[in-house]
């Protein structure tokens, strides 16, 4: 029998199997690590660096580091807490992020991040870009100045959907997420409200149209529990019975 090969966790020793990275294990013992680009049902990615813990004193994305057998791996300290709340301050300034008037105010995890990390403000210089809004397709918008680039929704689409619909082009500050179609709009491609990818969206990038606020602010996920309570999953993903007519409704 395979011996039991162990990492350690802020101190807490938990088993992990060959081939699992420590946000696995983490996941798999219930101990919480921040992320955003990270869910258990696709590859992981490592884009958004919340995850970041320390491995044997060496800073390491959680999500795509392997475990390795005696590790020991720093989760919750005060300078990786720093770290992330720089992180989150980038995503809200990099962005147009206006919480109360946003539909995914409360199911919104870079705002449940941001309470997680007691995030009131930031001094860094917002940015304000200018990106194209995309309401062309009959049921979803597409409002990419609330886009953090984190990719789920482009794997959800090519990796479950079988779609193709998203991908991200350009690098950097110019990075931008941008549809599989000859006219490079919504309306144009196989994109459906029951689609995976209308359900793992983080942020409020990704919405249904004609159905705002039919829950209430104040009656959300994370209206009433921290992002490190609820644990891993997507809002409306986590959902027993997911309302096919609309799935970024409770059901
Ligand atoms: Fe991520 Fe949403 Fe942007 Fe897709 S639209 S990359 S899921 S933030
Ligand atoms: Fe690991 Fe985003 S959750 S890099």
């Amino acid at each position: 029998m395979a011996e039991k090969q162990q990492i350690s966790i802020d101190g807490q020793l938990i088993d992990f199997e060959q081939g699992q990275t420590v946000m696995d294990a983490a996941i798999a013992a219930n101990i919480y690590i921040p992320h955003l680009c990270h869910n258990p049902k696709f590859k992981p990615q490592g884009s958004c660096r919340l995850c970041t813990v320390n491995v044997n004193g060496r800073t390491a994305a959680a999500c795509v580091t392997p475990c390795v057998a005696n590790a020991t791996v720093e989760n919750q300290t005060k300078a990786l807490t720093a770290k992330r709340t720089g992180i989150i301050e980038l995503l809200f300034i990099e962005g147009n992020h206006f919480c109360p008037s946003c539909e995914r105010s409360g199911d919104c995890q870079l705002q449940a991040q941001a309470y997680q990390h007691n995030m009131i403000g930031t001094d860094l210089t917002y940015q304000y870009p200018s990106r194209q809004l995309d309401a062309s397709h009959p049921d979803i918008m597409l409002d990419r100045d609330r886009c953090i680039l984190c990719e789920l929704c482009v794997r959800a689409s090519r990796d479950v959907d079988g779609k193709n619909v998203f991908a991200i082009a350009g690098r950097g500050n110019q990075a931008n997420l941008v549809v599989n179609s000859d006219s490079g709009l919504l309306k144009d491609t196989q994109l459906s409200v029951d689609d995976l990818a209308m359900k793992v969206c983080p942020v409020g990038a990704l919405l249904i149209k004609k159905r705002g606020f039919n829950h209430p602010i104040g009656e959300r996920l994370y209206d009433h529990k921290p992002i490190s309570e609820v644990g891993h999953h997507h809002p409306y993903e986590t959902k027993q019975n997911i309302n096919k007519d609309n799935p970024q409704e409770d059901t």
